[in-house]
This record gives structure tokens, C-alpha cells and sequence, in this order.
């Protein structure tokens, strides 16, 4: 019989960034209990790693920006398969949310004239949008949620890992997990509970995602029979560090481009004028003068092409390199240096407004941001893909499951605006806190069969019990690399093809892996783990990305290099557990756009 000390709680929430920790204070503030499970230490959770801002239309900078602007953007940069209720909640509910967190303390950026909370350009947002403190917005909303969470009798399990969620009939009914430190087994009997467990960025090469970022969440649910979305939509930020080697994928907040920061390859030419999509064609500038004017706040400006999406910009540097124009190590230059040429006290701005690029770049690769260039190239980054959620409630297909944040799906489409991210983790954290604790106190518990739980266990324990197995790094090395190469920014159908052979092939492995040691303290135990959610989640976006013959966003196919709206503008890719086991993907109509939020969309085109 296996070992395993039981916790009841009302509502579970796995993970605890920035939507989990939102939603666990909102359950509580419901008077339910609440359990929060997090792989790491509280306060490390990789939301600290969104730099630049969360985006909210407050208009404080510039009076003209309101939630159907920012409505607009975010669907427009999503290229339209957006989850359209979520963009519109979104939207309206953000600027709450921010002020929200300056009552339970956060110290945001003011405003020089009037105080207010400052507000910073961000690619893709008409208007300056992104509430920020200095390039530590996420450090900032992590530390004010946990002082605000923690008075709030939640209770917090620090460095576990869940191993299964647990179902009665068709609902979920709480989940078996392991701490970290001894490998002792839990069980969270729960009522609801809230997948809050972020990206799926380790399963490639190059990556801004710290460790945790497993597809732990994406696929739990999978697993229990949820939906899952768009995992063909990886986002590929465009600047990441390159060199040294050692620190290769490390994220270059994109609060440097707006800053000011401009982007060259190695003949010195400002390349990103040389492609602008038409969709952006009247919003961008078409010269340097008039894209520096825009990042001071001339309102006449338009903004400069290192503003375009992400997307664009990671593409157009792969491009450069490429074409043999890139940098010694295979990246462009960004250059925040230059605004010394405009302002008389740069050096002094980059260091107040960049703190942690200043450091960054000085400890890790030697180099003087406010003298010298940076080497930057794209970097694996978010997953916009995941979980289908219901847009007001976040509920998925599975009673009781709720998910909210990064590894739910919907809000940002085919690609995300940058900034977009950390007030999605609060607007949607809420909701489904909220609607979690509602269907806690309104279903009453489910049973737990023990059966499932020891069956859990066992599974888990296995690769320690095995003798003589492969270890389980070399399987995801290579999973990762062939996931960069294959199904990276440039995707062809038989390279990923290939791909799905690989992982059927790296998931036979897998299944005969050894750990040797034991539970105490063992990381091989935890990469065995960890890895059977990396393979889930890399034939779910490989098995996406040969569904979608198209280019849109973060997705871009060499072999179908346009977007087709004639079958795909419509339609998100859905991947599921099918009866016999087996991952089945196909593509579900979208809902249509109401005629008034379609009005806005027209308006904000014009
Ligand atoms: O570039 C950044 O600071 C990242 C922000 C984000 O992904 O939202």
C-alpha cells in the first residue's frame, strides 16, 4: 500500500504566479478554503520574468486610450482567432485590476506631471499602455499578491509537483502530487480546482521560461479529458540574449525597444524599415525622426517598426541572420546607447528605467548597455495555445476544472501583445477564483477512489525502482533540440512530421527510464516526471502546427507562407485525448463576432 498524507480543501489551485496567486485570494475572500500548490519556492514563480509592464487602458498618458482601443489590438495581434469575450473582459477589466494592486501596495512608475501611474509604449498598443516599475513589473505583482494572499489563510505547499488530477465520473475531484524535497506523496481531495501552472517553453532549446515550465498544467488537463487549443501558436520573442552561450535565451525585456531601443544588423542598416505588414502600414513610421518623436509621446507620431508584434520582429531578425547580416554569435544588435544622441541625460534614463538589463548585461556578458549594443535574437517565450476555458468563468470541458493564465487558451490568439500577459494573469486569475469557489460551495465534494491514487503513485515511483535504464536527460536534450529545429519559428510539414516520429520514439524511452538514488532530493526522479508532460505537450503543438496550413502570428509555415482566410480565419485547432488513447487534433468554428464589437474592430482599422 502506498503512503500518502490527505488535504481537503474546497478549492486547489496549482501554481502560484501571478494568476494562481490572484485566484487563490479571490476563492478565499469567498470564505472557502483554499490549498496552494506551487513547484517552486513562493515568490519564484517565472511571472518575475515579465518585465516590461501589464497593459491597461487607463489613459494616463495619453487620454485617448480606452478598452475598445485596446480591444482592438489585442485581436488585431492575435490575427483574429481570438477568443473575443476574453479579449473584450480583458480589456475592460484591466485598469481595475492595476488599481487594485496599487491598494495592496504595489509601487508602479508615476507620471511626471500629475503622478499618476506611468504608462510605456509596448509593440503592438496604439497608445502607452503598460503600467510598469521600472523592468520589474513582474517581480512588483508577485510580491504584492503574496503579501496580500498570505494574510488570507491560504494554505501554501511549497516545491511539489503534481503527478495526476483526480476524477469522480466526468468531475474533478483534486489531485495527487510530491514534495520536492523528501518525495513524500499527497493527496488534495478538492472540490474545484485551478490549473495555474504557465508555458510550455522548456520543451525547446532556446527559452525565456525557467525551469518549471513543463506543460505541467496543459497536460494535467489534457489528461483529464479538457480541450486543448492553439498549441500551434508558440510565441517567439525577438529579443533574447545570445551570447555568452551559457545565458543564451535569457530574456531582453522589449521595454528596451520602448525605450527607445533600435535594432541594426551587422552593416549598421536600421533593417526593420524594411518590411511593414499592412496591417500595421498606417500605424508605423517610415522614418527615425518620427519613430523617436512617437517614443516621446508625440501624439502626430507614428510608432517606429521595432513596435511592430513580436512575431514580425523575431521573423525579420531571422531573416537578417539568415541572410548572412547578423551578429558574430547569430543575433542583430540593439542599441539603447544611441538615445544619447537625443537626451541629455540618457545614461541616467536606461539605468532608471532598465535596472535589470543595466545588471544583466554588465554581470552576465560584460557589457555597458548605456555604451555599447546588445547581441539579441529570438527566444521561445509564451505559449498562447492551451486549456479551452469558457471566457467568463474558465471553466474547461471538465466539471470543476478551471485554468487561468498562460496555460489557459483564448485571449491572445495567434499571438500576444507583450504586456498583455500580466493582466491577463490578474483579470482571469479573478474569475476563475472566483467561479472555482462558487462551484465548490454550490457541488459539494465528489469521491476519491483510492484505487486511482495508488495507481498514481506507483506510476510516479516507477523509473526509481527501475534498474539499468536510460537517464532522462539525454531524452529531453533531444527533444528540445529537435522541437527548436523542427517546429521552431520556420516550420515545413515533413520536418514536422519528423517530429512526431521522434516523440513516439522518445516517449518509448521514456517509459523505460531509470532514476537511480531515491526520493530524497533527486532531480533525475523529477526530469523523469516532468518529461512525460514535455512529450505530451510537443505532439500536441507539432500535431497543431501540421493542422494549421497557414502562416498567422507566432505560427509560420514555409510551405503555406500566407494566411488562409478562406479555411483557417475561422477556426481554432483542437487537440483532445481520443477513446482509444491516442492524441486526435481537428478544428472547431469559431463563435462570430457581435456586430458591435466587429464596429470597433472597423473603427480602429480606419
Ligand atoms: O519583454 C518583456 O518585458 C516581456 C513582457 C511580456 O511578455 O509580456
Amino acid at each position: 500500500m502506498a503512503q500518502y498524507e490527505k488535504f481537503d480543501y474546497d478549492v486547489l489551485v496549482i501554481g502560484a504566479g501571478g494568476a494562481g496567486l490572484r485566484a487563490a485570494i479571490e476563492a478565499s475572500a469567498a470564505n472557502v478554503s483554499v490549498g496552494l500548490i506551487c513547484k517552486s519556492l513562493l515568490g519564484k514563480a517565472h511571472t518575475v520574468m515579465a518585465e516590461g509592464g501589464m497593459a491597461a487602458a487607463m489613459a494616463n498618458v495619453d487620454e485617448r486610450d480606452n478598452w475598445k482601443v485596446h480591444f482592438a489590438d489585442t485581436m488585431r495581434g492575435g490575427q483574429y482567432i481570438n477568443n473575443y469575450r476574453m479579449a473584450q473582459l480583458h480589456a475592460q477589466e484591466a485598469p481595475s485590476r492595476v488599481r487594485e494592486l496599487e491598494e495592496w501596495g504595489a509601487v508602479f512608475d508615476r507620471t511626471k506631471d500629475s503622478g499618476l501611474i506611468s504608462q510605456r509604449n509596448f509593440g503592438g498598443h496604439k497608445f502607452p499602455r503598460l503600467a510598469h516599475v521600472g523592468d520589474r513589473t513582474g517581480l512588483e505583482l508577485i510580491r504584492t499578491l503574496q503579501d496580500h494572499g498570505i494574510h488570507q489563510g491560504i494554505e501554501v505547499h511549497m516545491e511539489h509537483t503534481v503527478a495526476s488530477l483526480l476524477k469522480d465520473g466526468d468531475r474533478v475531484t483534486g489531485a495527487v502530487a510530491y514534495d520536492r524535497e523528501r518525495g513524500r506523496f499527497k493527496l488534495f481531495q478538492a472540490k474545484a480546482v485551478v490549473l495555474a501552472t504557465g508555458g510550455t517553453g522548456r520543451a525547446f532549446k532556446i527559452t525565456s521560461n525557467s525551469w518549471e515550465y513543463t506543460g505541467d498544467g496543459h497536460a494535467l488537463a489534457y489528461e483529464a479529458g479538457a480541450d486543448l487549443i492553439d498549441m500551434e501558436c508558440i510565441q517567439f520573442h525577438p529579443t533574447g540574449m545570445v551570447w555568452p552561450l551559457s545565458v543564451r535565451g535569457i530574456l531582453v525585456t522589449e521595454g528596451v525597444r520602448g525605450e527607445g531601443g533600435i535594432l541594426r544588423n551587422s552593416e549598421g542598416k536600421r533593417f526593420m524599415f524594411d518590411d511593414i505588414p499592412d496591417l500595421y502600414k498606417h500605424q508605423t513610421a517610415d522614418n527615425e525622426e518620427e519613430g523617436w518623436r512617437y517614443t516621446q509621446n508625440d501624439r502626430e507620431a507614428r510608432r517606429p517598426p521595432e513596435l511592430l508584434t513580436r512575431d514580425h520582429v523575431a521573423r525579420c531578425i531571422m531573416r537578417e541572420v539568415r541572410d548572412g547580416r547578423g551578429s558574430p554569435h547569430g543575433g542583430v544588435y540593439l542599441d539603447i546607447a544611441w538615445i544619447k544622441e537625443r537626451l541629455p541625460n540618457a545614461e541616467e534614463h536606461i539605468k532608471r528605467k532598465l535596472p535589470s538589463m543595466y545588471h544583466q548585461f554588465k554581470q552576465l556578458a560584460n557589457v555597458d548597455i548605456t555604451k555599447e549594443v546588445m547581441e539579441v535574437g529570438p527566444t521561445t517565450h509564451y505559449t498562447m495555445g492551451g486549456i479551452k476555458v469558457d471566457a467568463d468563468s474558465q471553466m474547461s470541458a471538465v466539471p470543476g476544472l478551471f485554468a487561468a493564465g498562460e496555460c489557459a487558451a483564448g485571449l491572445h490568439g495567434a499571438n500576444r501583445l507583450g504586456g498583455n500577459s500580466l493582466s491577463d494573469l490578474v483579470v482571469f486569475g479573478k474569475r476563475a477564483g472566483e467561479y472555482a469557489a462558487n462551484f465548490a460551495q454550490e457541488k459539494g465534494s465528489g469521491t476519491v477512489d483510492e484505487g486511482q491514487v495508488e495507481q498514481v503513485i506507483n506510476r510516479a515511483l516507477a523509473p526509481l525502482g527501475r534498474e539499468g535504464g536510460e537517464l532522462p536527460y539525454a531524452i529531453q536534450a533531444e527533444l528540445q533540440e529537435k522541437m527548436q529545429d523542427l517546429v521552431g519559428i520556420v516550420r515545413r510539414e515533413e520536418e514536422m512530421q519528423q517530429v512526431l516520429g521522434i516523440v513516439a520514439e522518445l516517449k518509448e524511452r521514456a517509459a523505460h527510464v531509470s532514476a537511480p538514488g531515491n526520493r530524497e532530493y533527486n532531480p533525475g526522479w523529477h526530469t523523469a516526471i516532468d518529461l512525460d508532460n514535455l512529450l505530451t505537450v510537443s505532439e500536441a503543438i507539432a500535431l497543431s502546427a501540421i493542422e494549421r496550413k497557414e502562416s498567422r502570428g507566432g505560427h509560420f509555415r514555409e510551405d503555406y507562407p500566407d494566411k488562409d482566410a478562406a479555411h483557417f480565419a475561422n477556426v481554432n485547432v483542437r487537440v483532445r485525448k481520443g477513446e482509444d488513447g491516442r492524441m486526435q487534433v481537428d478544428q472547431v468554428p469559431m463563435a462570430e463576432l457581435p456586430e458591435d464589437l466587429q464596429a470597433i474592430i472597423d473603427e480602429e482599422s480606419k
